[in-house]
């Protein structure tokens, strides 16, 4: 398993381009299920997550070309379905394979696609994703680990209905989309997320021919077509790879231009770090940092979007840790995304946790150590923390999770100046 080292204690100067969301990429990539005619995508981000689904996809008989010239762009044909079936071997290393369910039983009248287990970040139930189906007429059976959907009616349809979600899902909208934009008649989705990948998605399935109202508000109203058609369509850019940028050189000093980011998909985020001192300036889709003190301590409480996004939370931990006071940081989305806060400690950051809040105060500096990463944002936490501690030496250990979802990082940071280094095992 690689390793990263960082010598701490660089501040970081230059420029960085945002890559395609991943959070954007993979229902996109998805939605490619629902159509038999080429769908061709733009800006797809270089991640492990992204690879595995499109291991998903072709095990399903998805046709998956890459331009040779430039790996971002990826055209998908599902002009012949051989098995719309997504086993345990994929969905176990990524759960967001769920995905597939809606689309491929939109398209086949049947999917089996493997129940996700739990993860570090918590239980992450998909009975949401399930409940919304069987609105839809969907008959579903779960048996030996396996979601087994189907439609008994004569035209393999799904129905319209109304849904309302009991709590707000990402990927539990997007796969209500996409399986509603081929239904019979109008399907309503009450309590829809509204994260701008859903946005992103949505758009994108308006190319293909669906009809889409309400995109980007709480209240999707989708009335179902008979077919969709291949389209072509840009990625957006990924906003939680833009705020951890901005957090590392909230923490680690300098002056960074992000470029080929979308700013208004970030406005909470961008709050959060002007409070903590970081001086920001918008012009378009670039953004300009600069940072040439100790942050202020800032509380941060994550709810839905529009509001502070849980794949931020652990960056800004990081910030907080390094801070000139004391804050609280609340979680609200998963019942155990605090699992950095140990490996923080072990870089001598003063934090203690009661229930869904952790108490941070704020220490002069950090100090280097041997950590581990545990998940995705949690391994981009460690990584901000050791730039930040002062010429000292921080190994992170499993960046197999960074890998899922950052594309490139030690190369984005060692452009900025930053001393960091993989090592191969
Ligand atoms: N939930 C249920 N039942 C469901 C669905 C969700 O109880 O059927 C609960 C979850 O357990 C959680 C809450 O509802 O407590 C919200 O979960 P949500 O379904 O919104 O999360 P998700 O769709 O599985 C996506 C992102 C996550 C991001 C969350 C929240 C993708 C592929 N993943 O997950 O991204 O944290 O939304 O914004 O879009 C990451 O990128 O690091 C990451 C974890």
């Amino acid at each position: 398993m690689d390793k990263l080292k960082i010598e701490g204690g660089k501040k970081l100067f230059g420029s960085v381009k945002i890559s395609g969301a991943k959070n954007a990429a993979l229902p996109i990539l998805c939605a490619a299920l629902l159509t038999d005619e080429p769908v061709i995508l733009h800006n797809v981000p270089a991640l492990h997550d992204v690879n595995t689904l499109i291991k998903v996809l072709q095990q399903i008989g998805v046709n998956v070309e890459f331009n040779p010239h430039d790996p971002e762009n990826i055209t998908l044909t599902a002009k012949n379905i051989k098995s719309p079936i997504a086993n345990y071997d994929l969905v176990k290393k990524m759960r967001a394979s769920i995905l597939v369910l809606g689309p491929l039983l939109a398209r086949c009248g049947h999917a089996v696609v493997s129940l996700p287990g739990g993860c570090a970040i918590g239980a992450r139930p998909v009975d949401q994703h399930i409940k919304g189906l069987q609105a839809m007429q969907a008959h579903i059976e779960i048996a030996h680990g396996d979601i087994n959907a189907s439609i008994h009616n004569l035209d393999k349809k799904l129905q319209g209905a109304k849904i309302v979600t009991d709590m707000i899902t990402v990927t539990g909208t997007e796969n209500l989309l996409m399986a509603a934009c081929l239904a019979n008649g109008r399907t309503i989705l009450e309590n829809a997320a509204r994260e701008p990948e859903v946005a992103d998605l949505a758009n994108m399935l308006v190319k293909m021919g669906a009809k889409i109202q309400g995109i980007g508000t709480d209240c999707l109203i989708i009335e179902g077509v008979e077919k969709l058609h291949g389209t072509e369509h840009k990625i957006m850019p990924d906003r939680i790879e833009t705020g951890t940028f901005l957090c590392a050189v909230a923490a680690a000093g300098g002056e960074i231009t992000i470029t080929h980011t979308q700013p208004t998909t970030l406005d909470a985020v961008l709050d959060k770090l002007i409070e903590a001192g970081l001086e920001i300036s918008i012009e378009d889709n670039i953004i300009h940092a600069k940072m040439d003190k100790r942050p202020k301590p800032v509380n941060i409480k994550t709810t839905e979007y529009p509001g502070f996004p849980t794949d931020m939370q652990a960056q800004f931990m990081a910030l907080n840790c390094i801070s000139t006071g004391a804050s609280t940081i609340s979680e609200t989305i998963f019942e155990n995304r605090f699992m950095h806060v140990q490996e923080l400690a072990r870089l001598g950051a003063n934090i203690h946790i009661d229930g869904k809040v952790a108490f941070v105060n704020g220490v002069h500096e950090l100090q280097g150590a041997t950590v581990m990463a545990t998940d995705l944002r949690a391994s981009a936490c460690l990584v901000i923390a050791a730039l930040a501690a002062h010429q000292d030496t921080t190994i992170i250990e499993r960046i197999y999770h960074l890998d899922r979802g950052y594309s490139h990082i030690e190369d984005k940071l060692g452009i900025l100046g930053a001393d960091i280094q993989r090592i191969k095992e």
